[in-house]
């Protein structure tokens, strides 16, 4: 074989290769669900201390998610995203009013996050929370890279 007929079924074989391993990537996701699926964080975000009954606490955790935490009763704790749906602003907790805020478009949730007016067409992104003791938690959902 000479050198120019050698490379030549090199390049004809390198795409080759590279379709296999394409098709095999997309067989192995296809097959694995768990990638690309949720990840679930549970953190503490407060004590029951230091939330009152109708106050709202605005939170940050370690990866920057923003969240709002919301006592409703005495052991009932409520975590919304603060993330409007309309366009992205942020969003307020009103306590004189009793509801959430959004001061770009006038957009107004009820305090468990459902829109009453304004221009969102969905309500707020809600989060689980989980009372142990005094303390709460809340399980934030992470897309896996
Ligand atoms: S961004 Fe919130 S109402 Fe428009």
């Amino acid at each position: 074989m000479k050198r120019k007929e050698f490379f030549s079924s090199l390049f004809a074989f390198v795409p080759l290769v590279l379709g296999f391993l394409g098709i095999t990537k997309m067989s192995a996701d296809f097959l694995s669900p768990q990638r690309g699926k949720a990840k679930i964080r549970k953190i503490f975000a407060t004590s029951l201390e230091d939330l009152k009954i109708g106050e709202s606490k605005e939170m940050t955790d370690l990866k920057g998610k923003e969240f709002l935490l919301i006592r409703t009763d005495d052991r009932k704790v409520k975590a919304l995203s603060t993330t409007c749906t309309h366009l992205g602003c942020t969003v307020h907790w009103e306590q004189d009013k009793n509801r959430f805020y959004c001061p770009c478009h006038q957009g107004v949730f009820t305090p468990d996050g459902e829109v009453v007016s304004g221009p969102p067409p969905r309500n707020l992104a809600t989060y689980n929370t989980e009372i142990i003791g005094d303390n709460v938690y809340i399980y934030l959902k992470d897309k896996e890279a």
